[in-house]
């Protein structure tokens, strides 16, 4: 029998889907396989456009301040083109010439100017307010979420206003500060109402993430507030970041002992809901519940380091808090919302348990006697 022989590239072809697979999880595979080589396909099309362009300058981006230096005469023309082709709503992009989104991409746009709209100080209060629980900011560094407030913009809209149709290309990434938003999806022909957005959250990622058509329409309600985020800083600063701080998480969550008896798909589902937190010396990360407590003097009764964790007791055993903890040193944690814990970390349940046992042990060890922290 003469030996198969098997095409370049294949391997990686079918381990990047693989891959793919396991981290969104999709209901419909074949589905799935098609978009995900589709967007290969695209890509593959637009390297080779982009070669062919690249004897030719860069166009400059949008309309916004740039804290690049002022430019030339022939900039400012095209800063002037680029003015009247944004003066439809939202700055929408009347059409998108299907750029690769490959976040591994690292031929890199921090040459792009940076994006920045003036706001005032309460401006800036409410805008932050409203990022404060976006789960796609929550990986970004100070520096880098500064960046990304400095580069969003106000959007009011009326009742009725689609502020995404489905099928569109995809402009802009959207926070909602106030108003409620009704999710319109076309099944069979006819457009249905899968759910709303009610003053929280955000929407209009999945377009720019993996450069497919608005995949909903959005309609405001009632009069509400948005902000924008144009689509070339959306992908210069969080789809880029998160693909970078998903590899690092990867790689960090195979050596947390806790997270060993996971399968792979459950730990990548796990890196999907991680945030980070910083914490100077000395700050108080958890704070003990001092209720009835006679004694406020605090001993240290143990000291966690990297791959170890802590703040799963009260949640394990819906009690109070039962310790303080206190940043030694700078740190970075990795956190898991309630929600997610709940949810994901089902399977460690037994082991966290088991582990409790270790804490009565340190306070016998210390004071001769134990509180009952398990039930
Ligand atoms: P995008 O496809 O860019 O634009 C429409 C947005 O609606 C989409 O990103 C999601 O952010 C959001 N959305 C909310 N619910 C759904 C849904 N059921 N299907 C698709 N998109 C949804």
């Amino acid at each position: 029998m003469s030996a198969v022989e098997i095409p370049a590239g294949l391997k990686e072809l079918l381990q990047g889907y693989t891959v793919e697979v396991l981290r969104r999880r999709p209901p419909d595979l074949v589905e799935f396989a098609l978009q995900h080589f589709t967007q290969i396909l695209e890509s593959q099309k637009n390297d080779q456009r982009a070669k062919k362009r690249s004897a030719r300058p860069a166009r400059k981006g949008v309309t916004f301040e740039t804290k690049s230096d002022k430019p030339n005469k022939d900039e400012e023309e095209e800063d002037e083109d680029a003015d009247k082709s944004t003066t439809s709503k939202y700055n929408r992009r009347v059409s998108v010439c299907a750029e690769a989104y490959n976040p591994d991409d690292d031929e890199d746009d921090d040459s792009e100017p940076r994006v920045v709209y003036p706001k005032t100080d309460e401006q800036r209060r409410r805008l932050q307010d409203a990022c404060r629980d976006i789960l796609l900011f929550k990986t970004l560094e100070q520096e880098q979420f500064s960046e990304v407030l400095d580069a969003m913009f106000e959007v009011l809209v009326k009742p009725q206003e689609h502020i995404i149709d489905q099928g569109d290309d995809g402009d802009n990434f959207y926070v909602i500060e106030k108003g409620v938003y009704d999710i319109f999806v076309q099944k069979d022909g006819a457009s249905v109402c899968v759910g709303k957005y009610d003053n929280k959250g955000s929407f209009g990622e999945l377009a720019l993430m993996y450069n497919t058509p608005r995949a909903a329409t959005i309609v405001a309600t009632q009069d509400g507030a948005l902000w924008g985020l144009d689509r070339a800083t959306f992908h210069r600063l969080i789809v880029k970041n998160n693909a970078k701080m998903r590899r690092m998480y990867e790689a960090f969550i195979e050596c947390v002992p806790l997270l060993k008896s996971l399968e792979l798909s459950e730990r990548m589902k796990i890196v999907d809901v991680l945030g980070a937190r910083a914490f100077k010396d000395g700050e108080c990360i958890i704070t003990q519940t001092k209720a009835g407590q006679q004694d406020n003097t605090e001993v240290e009764v143990a000291r966690c380091s990297r791959g170890q964790y802590f703040g799963e007791l009260a949640l394990v055993t819906n009690k109070p808090r039962a310790a303080s903890v206190y940043a030694v040193g700078e740190t970075k944690c990795l956190v898991i919302d309630i929600q997610a814990f709940e949810r994901l970390l089902g399977p460690c349940m037994d082991i966290m348990k088991r582990n409790i046992s270790q804490y009565e042990d340190q306070l016998v060890a210390l004071f001769g006697s134990s509180l009952d922290l398990k039930h």
